[in-house]
């Protein structure tokens, strides 16, 4: 009969990922921060994660490292370059130096950039129009692709000499990786579209390349989309397909799962209240009038419910021997504790940390079993102001000059 106990998985003890070891089973999930005016590090920057890691996280994520100038979502987007490398050792530093490790989300926003921002124009996997810029968003040549293969390599070994402990690579939210995985916004008929095995390619030739920069050195993981919730977009079968073609290539530690589109249907990544008006607030006179036409539409209010996305993760969890992390509305002590039972290697966290930085000291003193984060979502459109909890802090947070 022991054979059929459940697991019992101390949340809170440590707990290997590839080749290092977190101080227990929760990451904070990437919240981009917004205070990077230069796209530099901030003393501001460095006072978040540090807050973050203070209050007892295994890892921290920073959000989000681009690979190259035009894969920033917008001008105020941190970049790899090596100008960027001081300011980040202090950031990883200040992690380090409050016991949790510190991972980098790196990425391209493709079709998400907005490239009047950037003052120089990416790609995507099909030319479309991206209403921020107001401009179109052209598809990637042969050779955009092997100079982004080149960037993913280049900012693994720039996180790796800033002294980061693990990597995250945006295989979601229709970034460019997650773009040309949907075949919705990928009708290439080169060897990067079309089938899945050719629509997977880009993704897969960048973990290796990531892979053979740091694996082995650094904790390799993925934020992948299960679906797109966009017309036409990945559906979970494919997704799972893809989830285990990269299984076989032996690319990853762990496997983060999302859903949804930045730019097609954001709330199905938070699900909660819609926060239209600041989100209108947030945008150019312009866009602000097309917003209210279409906001109601584009950002419906979405029923939250606690782990929202553990149905659709399960299934990958079943199906891969890589450990599976679930995010996604995790906000009570009982639902980590339920996930690591059922075989979830961890669990990340974003808004419930975004409320209360300190959540986990509080969980693990038995103090609180619950976030008080009510999902209203209003910290989504703080990231063009310092992205933080508007219930706490209605102010803006003024960055200053980068930290030499
Ligand atoms: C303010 C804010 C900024 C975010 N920025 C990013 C980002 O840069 N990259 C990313 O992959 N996800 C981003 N997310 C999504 C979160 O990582 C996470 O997937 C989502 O909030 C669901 O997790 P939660 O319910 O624990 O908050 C952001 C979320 C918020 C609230």
């Amino acid at each position: 009969m022991s054979g059929d106990a459940p697991r019992r998985v101390d949340p809170f003890a440590p707990a290997r990922l590839g080749p290092i070891t977190l101080r227990n089973r929760v990451i904070k999930s990437a919240t981009f921060e917004g205070v990077m005016p230069d796209a530099l590090v901030t003393a501001e920057l460095i006072d978040y994660h540090r807050r973050v890691a203070a209050g007892g996280v295994g890892m921290n994520t920073v959000a989000y490292v681009a690979v190259a100038p035009d894969g920033r979502t917008n001008h105020a987007c941190l970049y790899m370059r090596d100008e960027a490398i001081p300011g980040l050792r202090k950031l990883t530093e200040a992690i380090h130096a409050e016991g949790a490790k510190a991972s980098a989300q790196i990425g391209h926003a493709g079709p998400v950039a907005d490239s009047k921002s950037n003052g120089v124009v990416g790609f995507t996997a099909s030319r479309r129009f991206n209403p921020l810029s107001m401009r179109f968003t052209p598809a990637a040549t042969e050779a955009d692709l092997e100079r982004v293969i080149d960037d993913f390599r280049r900012t693994a070994l720039g996180c790796e000499e800033a002294g980061f402990d693990a990597l995250e690579v945006h295989l979601g939210h229709n970034y460019l990786l997650s773009a040309f995985l949907s075949p919705a916004l990928n009708d290439r008929t080169d060897r990067w579209g079309g089938p899945l095995e050719k629509r997977a390619r880009l993704s897969r030739e960048v973990l290796k390349a990531v892979r053979e920069a740091v694996g082995g050195r650094l904790a390799i993981t993925a934020k992948l989309n299960m679906i797109d919730a966009i017309p036409k977009g990945l559906e979970i079968e494919e997704s799972l397909a893809v989830a285990k073609m990269i299984e076989s290539d032996g690319t990853l530690d762990g496997l983060v799962l999302t859903g949804g589109s930045s730019f097609g249907n954001p709330m199905f990544l938070f699900r909660g209240d819609a926060p239209r008006s600041e989100f209108g607030a947030a945008l150019s006179p312009l866009l602000r009038f097309g917003f209210k036409l279409v906001g109601r539409k584009f950002m419906p209010d979405t029923p939250f419910e606690e782990a929202y996305f553990e149905e659709h993760a399960r299934r990958f969890k079943d199906a891969l021997d890589l450990p599976v992390i679930l995010l996604g509305g995790v906000n009570n002590r009982a639902t980590i504790e339920k996930a690591l039972d059922d075989g979830f290697g961890f669990v990340q966290m974003g808004r419930a940390l975004l409320r209360e930085p300190d959540l986990l000291l509080k969980m693990q003193r038995g103090e609180q079993s619950e976030g008080v984060c009510i999902h209203c979502n209003r910290c989504m459109p703080s990231i063009y102001s310092g992205t933080r909890c508007l219930l706490i802090d209605p102010d803006p947070i003024e960055a200053g000059p980068p930290v030499a």
